[in-house]
């Protein structure tokens, strides 16, 4: 049967061949590395939006993320191709590329081909992360990654990982979850959930504060302590960012950076680094903190996979069918919409 005809769509039967009734590609920063994943001189096949690309850092510490075939006659650069200085030297032929693309040696020759060049990637490393800006058109961005203080991060917190094994949903699905506060109680171990306050839009940016209720509260929220409040911002088509606070951690604040990069129409890359920040009048020492840590990192690890058991097998609803404790599931997929691909004027 063809799901698709309907409201719910749980098979490939869309124009995409995905459940979902938009393009598998959308626009915005995306996730495609942790800064470890490349040491300085280091190389690394990588393979997003269904395009194989390399991932190399210069000698000098630049990541740099650009198409992976070489224009000369097709070899690969993520394989056995060699980083000096700020170029990256092809393994078939030794044609070198500088970390702006260009083509700056041919063997043997000092006639270079004035279109040799590969197509590098906009990419910015911060938090530890490597961000590459995705246009299915391949447009310049259109923002910029808003600058976060992070600087008060306490080193040897939380944890960062890689997820391959929460199936091909689309980033759209994934970042749902900031309003979907009725799934807190349900699929995380937290109890009442609600919104703290407006939803906020800043073109490419959704703010949605949140306050969550422990799962034994008996008083009804207007009397009840929240015992954590967090704010989940999703930053463009392809990231979120939670920073949540809670009265039982005073001066601390837990950041969450999540990822969700499509590989292609089936499987997307879940990443998530999660760490913590100390206030300059934090009132708990250090040691205080790395306890706290010690509880709080397992428990958000073993978050992620609450979410993950969800996505590979759920449909997406395009009118769904919502109750009064729904957050504003609509208002943020209209949000979204400027995400999907436009086709180029
Ligand atoms: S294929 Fe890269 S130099 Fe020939
Ligand atoms: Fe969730």
């Amino acid at each position: 049967m063809n799901v698709m005809t309907g409201n719910i769509s749980t098979d490939g039967s869309s124009a995409w061949g995905t459940r979902y009734p938009f393009h598998p590609y959308p626009t915005g920063w995306f996730m495609v590395g942790f800064s470890e994943d490349v040491a300085p001189k280091g190389v690394k096949p990588l393979r997003y939006f269904a395009r194989d690309l390399v991932l190399f850092r210069t000698e000098e510490g630049k990541a740099v993320v650009a198409d992976a075939h070489c224009p000369h006659l097709g070899a690969h650069l993520g394989y056995d191709s060699k980083v000096e200085g700020d170029t990256i030297t092809c393994p078939f032929h030794a044609w070198r590329y500088n970390s702006a693309g260009k083509c700056v040696h041919v063997p043997f020759t000092k006639m270079i081909p004035p279109q040799a060049r590969i197509n590098v990637w906009p990419t910015v490393e911060r938090s530890g992360i490597i961000f590459a800006w995705h246009d299915l058109d391949g447009r310049e961005p259109s923002w910029q990654l808003p600058d976060y203080d992070e600087s008060t991060r306490r080193e040897g917190t939380g944890f960062h990982r890689l997820h391959d094994d929460f199936g091909g949903a689309h980033p759209q699905d994934i970042f749902e979850n900031a309003v979907d506060f009725a799934h807190f109680p349900g699929v995380h171990s937290v109890g009442n959930t609600m919104a703290a306050g407006e939803l906020q839009i800043n073109g490419p940016i959704l703010l949605s504060p949140i306050k969550m209720y422990a799962p034994d509260e008996t008083k009804p929220p207007e009397e009840a302590t929240p015992t954590s409040l967090a704010m989940a911002e999703v930053v463009g088509g392809g990231l979120a960012r939670v920073a949540s606070t809670s009265p039982m951690m005073p001066g601390l604040t837990n950041i969450s950076w999540v990822g969700a990069t499509p590989v292609d129409e089936k499987l997307t890359h879940y990443r998530v680094s999660f760490f913590t920040l100390v206030a300059p009048d934090c009132p708990l020492t250090g040691e205080q903190i790395d306890q706290i840590d010690q509880v709080m990192t397992p428990i958000q690890c073993r978050e992620q996979y609450s979410d993950g058991k969800i996505w590979p097998h759920k449909a997406y609803v395009a009118r769904p069918m919502l109750s009064a404790v729904d957050g504003p599931i609509l208002k943020y997929r209209e949000w979204y919409s400027q995400f999907h691909p436009r086709p180029s004027n």
